[in-house]
């Protein structure tokens, strides 16, 4: 094998910041290499570099031993260097191949201004069946799963003949199936000649197609492995710097006077096309009590955390929190009776990246009279909260005054986390809660939530990580098809149980 990637000294500053420090990261012609390292640590703005997204401060790149002279995207391209950054950069309204041609158009052979669509569909499908993606390159991108949209993505790369492609946090939003589809994927590019370099959270899929790992910390590599001389654990301990707890477990310990606080009854609404997708839904919470919902992504999971969260409306059914009617009320009034809502899409519905960590830091109490004075916002009182959000969950900032788009995707969702979680709410609602964040922030968000429930808060929690909703929950609703098919205990109940559940076959004992 030969060095087809070299950095020497390479660096980042974010004016005072050192994002990162003398990277010297060496990648081998066609192998896998996995990035890892905790939130903020530099990966991110080490591989933007590499695609030239964002020049380098300092320090030098070689390709194929050769310093890289080029400065865009567009150049990394032509010299073979593609990246998939991980919020999806496609038009929703045009088909697959379209998508993948954006602006490699093929031109008509005799009318040169108009653009040969036959050839162009046929050139697609052939990459698509090279490569092995099941996809239909018609298909209109809206219609499509974001399994399918990254493949998309990666299609894209490879019709520009890309030698290097690097994949940032690709797993992150994919459904277990998808993510075990996209490994045999990159098993396969690298079959075929690839060198891939792959940015995750998930030390399961570094031990399961990386060749070699590099861990970085605050800006700096502190080691290189091979995969097949290492183990999770080990990783682990590299990347936090102390053993970590790789699962929470929940210790079901039973409450006293079991009291429901929030009851959903027959809950149901339409998509735009008019379809059910959230099929009378019914299940209650009680004080102390972390309700889980397991389900295949696309299950209505994603529909029935924005009915209950004032985001979507309910076309019928009724929601009672505390006795009250709190059906279709929106999210800033749920927030007012004392609810905390982690969403799904950080920055669709948590954040606001343009504005200030201290300004997205009592978002959603604004008008609370915690944060004034004299009915005036008083920012020195704003400024301390922030600060000890960003204490407590240790969230990794270049500058307190810097907006949200500057910080990294994990501490993001830290940030979202802390805020609600400080807001001393009854009742929470925590949609896929730890997509994006490293295994150090996910023992502590984990633990958060138990010493809440512990605390008698109640919980609903939607993840698509099944060991989450299993290691964390008291009571599992499996959803299908916008229906709660069966509620299981997870101390009775395998993976496998709840599999089959998922998939919609209903086991005799829960109907
Ligand atoms: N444009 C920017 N301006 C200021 N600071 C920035 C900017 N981009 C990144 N940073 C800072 O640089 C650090 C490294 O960010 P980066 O996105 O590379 O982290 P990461 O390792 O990819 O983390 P994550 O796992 O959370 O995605 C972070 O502290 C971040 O706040
Ligand atoms: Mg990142």
């Amino acid at each position: 094998m030969s060095t087809i990637l070299e950095t020497k000294d390479l660096t980042k500053k974010f004016g005072d910041f050192t994002a990162n420090d003398k990277i010297n990261l060496t990648v081998e012609e066609g192998e896998i290499k996995a990035i890892v390292g905790e939130n903020g640590a530099g990966k991110s703005t080490l591989m933007n570099m590499l695609y030239r997204q964002i020049p380098p401060t300092s320090g030098e790149i070689f390709l194929r031993g050769k310093p890289i002279e080029f400065q865009s995207p567009r150049d990394a391209i032509q010299h073979g260097i593609g990246m998939v950054h991980q919020h999806f950069m496609l038009v929703p309204s045009f088909k697959v191949y379209e998508n993948i041609l954006l602006g490699t158009e093929i031109p008509d052979a005799k009318l040169r201004f108009l653009v040969d669509s036959k050839k162009e569909q046929q050139e697609c499908a052939e990459l698509v069946k090279k490569y092995g993606f099941d996809l239909d390159v018609n298909e209109v991108v809206e219609n499509l799963s974001v399994g399918q949209q990254q493949k998309i993505e990666i299609l894209k790369m490879l019709y520009r003949n890309v030698d290097i492609l690097i994949l940032d946090e690709p797993t992150s939003v994919l459904t277990p199936q998808e993510v075990d589809e996209l490994l045999l994927q990159l098993k396969e590019l690298k079959a075929q000649g690839k060198t891939i370099i792959l940015i995750t959270h998930k030390l399961r899929e570094v031990m399961e197609v990386s060749d070699s790992v590099t861990v970085i910390k605050k800006g700096q590599i502190i080691g290189n492995v091979k995969t097949s001389e290492t183990n999770e654990a080990e990783l682990a301990q590299m990347m936090v710097g102390r053993k970590v707890l790789l699962t929470v477990q929940n210790d079901h310990s039973v409450q006293e006077s079991p009291e429901t606080i929030y009851t959903v009854r027959d809950l149901t609404t339409n998509n735009t096309y008019g379809n059910v997708v959230v099929d009378h839904v019914s299940f209650e919470i009680r004080k102390g009590e972390i309700y889980g919902i397991a389900g295949v992504e696309g299950n209505g999971q994603s529909e029935l955390v924005k009915l209950l969260s004032g985001m979507m409306e309910a076309t019928g059914g009724t929601v009672h929190y505390k006795g009250e009617d709190i059906t279709n009320l929106w999210a800033n009034e749920l927030r007012s009776i004392g609810i905390a809502i982690i969403p799904e899409d950080r920055y669709a519905q948590g954040l606001c990246k343009e504005m200030t960590l201290s300004a997205n830091s009592i978002a959603g109490s604004t008008r609370s009279d915690a944060f004034k004075k004299n009915g005036v916002y008083d920012s020195k009182k704003i400024r301390e909260h922030c600060q000890k959000l960003i204490d407590r969950y240790e969230i990794r900032i270049a500058d307190f005054d810097g907006t949200v788009s500057q910080l990294s995707g994990g501490n993001a969702q830290k940030l979202i986390i802390a805020r609600e979680m400080r807001s001393q709410p009854d009742f929470l609602i925590a949609s896929q809660p730890t997509r994006g964040v490293d295994i150090g922030a996910i023992e502590f968000i984990h633990q958060q939530i138990l010493d809440f429930r512990n605390r008698g808060g109640a919980v609903l929690l939607i993840s698509s990580e099944l060991s989450e909703v299993m290691s964390l929950s008291d009571r599992i609703g499996v959803m299908y098809k916008g229906k709660i098919l069966g509620e299981v205990d997870p101390l009775e109940t395998s993976e496998t149980q709840i599999g089959l559940l998922m998939a919609g076959a209903v086991p005799q004992e829960v109907v």
